[in-house]
């Protein structure tokens, strides 16, 4: 398995190029299912999680060419199956369900089992199924849909979910009648995903807002353009924070600020400066890092993907920060790693009260997650001396050519074997 070095200490400073969300790219993919024929989709972020999502489409009959234009080709659904070996690598997989329910009438999806940061139930996935004329049955670890025909119908999620909101909108899209879908997400992801779909025929409105409305129709065709993915809002925070926690100035080209008001605000309130261009975001620090409490909510609310990120930087602050996760019910993986780092970190169920240090140290550490893997990344460029980070698999899942693009801004960053020196 790879590893990470880091050489810490440097202040980052340039200009980093912000690649398509991995988090739009992941149901824009699925969504291709409901409207048969070739799609081109660039922008396309190289990720772990879309050559799986990829290879999921593959194992369905609906091939891909990869370039700068992917193009799949979703004439023909050969299987309605997504298996439990590619679902357990990947639990967006759980995305197929509402599409293959879509165009095949049944589905028979692995269920994705918890990860390192939560549970991670599908309850309201299928509850708002359900609502449209699904029917499922739970046998050998999957969950086995049905349905004659898809029916609109007026739901109210438990709680904002984002692929729970984006399986249910990827449905809804082909059901006989009219679905308002209240208590949606809002996050830019499901916006983006509701434009896609309208460019695929479909009649969607308000998706980006907590109330999305839904006219099915009978059939949806490819877009004739190729569709660009947006950029990626937490990879964009992810290297602003790098600016803020080294005492650099970063700026991230191919960025929207309207996606990251909340992460923004924060960064601010942190004692960085930052400028909001038409489509960029700079970031700088040249004063102490200030302490700031900050609670993670649904969009447009702090987003719990930065929270890890937020949690290394505020670990330098001048004093002590709240941090209080709400999304997630084991979301602090990161913090006993930033403690081999020498952070100072109390952990009182979802509260976690940071006590700013001066430095810190370099050592080795393991990755657990995605977001835990990129906190310490941060931490590793800021902590004086040599940092090693194991299992860097979780960063290749959602950050695209991480070393070059951190490289290019001034970290002496680069990828090694475990179990090989240096
Ligand atoms: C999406 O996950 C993102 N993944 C996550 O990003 C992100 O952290 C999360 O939304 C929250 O913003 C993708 O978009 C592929 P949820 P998702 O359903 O949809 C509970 C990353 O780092 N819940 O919005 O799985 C759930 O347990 C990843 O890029 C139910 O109880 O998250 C959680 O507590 C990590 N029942 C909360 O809702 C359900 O049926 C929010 O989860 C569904 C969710």
């Amino acid at each position: 398995m790879d590893k990470l070095i880091i050489e810490g200490g440097e202040p980052l400073r340039g200009t980093v190029p912000i690649s398509g969300a991995k988090n739009a790219a992941l149901p824009l993919l699925m969504a291709t299912i409901v409207a048969p024929g070739e799609h081109r989709l660039a922008n396309l972020p190289e990720l772990a999680d879309v050559e799986s999502m990829l290879s999921l489409l593959g194992r369905i009959g609906c091939p891909s060419l990869i370039g700068p234009i992917v193009r799949i080709d979703t004439s023909r659904v050969a299987w309605c199956e997504a298996p439990y070996d590619l679902v357990r690598k990947m639990r967006a997989s759980v995305l197929a369900l509402g599409p293959l329910l879509a165009r095949c009438g049944e589905a028979h999806v692995s269920l994705p089992g918890g990860c390192a940061i939560g549970v991670r139930p599908i309850d309201q996935h299928l509850k708002g199924l359900e609502a449209l004329g699904c029917t499922f049955r739970m046998e050998n670890g999957y969950v086995h849909g049905k349905v004659d025909q898809l029916r609109g119908a007026e739901m109210r999620l438990d709680m904002p979910t984002v692929t729970g909101t984006e399986n249910i909108l990827m449905a809804a899209v082909l059901a006989d009648g009219h679905t308002v879908i209240d208590n949606a997400a809002a996050e830019p992801e499901v916006e983006e995903l509701g434009a896609f779909l309208n460019a695929l025929g479909a009649k969607v409105e308000g998706a980006g807002t907590p109330t999305i409305r839904i006219q099915g129709v009978t059939s949806l065709a490819p877009p004739t353009r190729p569709w660009s993915i947006l950029p990626d809002r937490i990879e964009t925070g992810t290297y602003l924070v790098a600016a803020a926690i080294t005492g650099g100035d970063i700026t991230c080209e191919n960025a929207r600020a309207g996606d990251l008001v909340a992460v923004l605000n924060i960064l601010e309130q942190a004692g960085c400066t930052v400028e909001r261009g038409e489509d960029s975001i700079r970031v700088a620090r040249t004063g102490p890092i200030l302490p700031v409490d900050i609670t993670t909510a649904p969009h447009p609310g702090f987003p719990t993907d930065m929270q890890a990120q937020l949690m290394a930087l505020l670990s330098l602050a001048g004093g002590d920060s709240r941090i209080r996760e709400t999304i997630f019910e084991n979301r602090f993986m990161h913090v006993a790693e930033l403690l081999r780092l020498g952070a100072r970190i109390d952990i009182n169920l979802n509260l976690a009260t940071v006590h700013g240090v001066r430095g810190l140290q370099g050592a080795t550490v393991m990755a657990t997650d995605l977001r835990a893997s990129a906190s310490l990344v941060l931490a590793g460029l800021a902590a004086q001396g040599r940092t090693e980070i194991l299992r860097i698999y979780h960063l290749d899942r959602g950050y695209e050519k991480l070393a070059e693009k951190l490289s290019a801004v001034g970290a002496r960053v680069r990828r090694g074997e475990e179990g090989r020196p240096g």
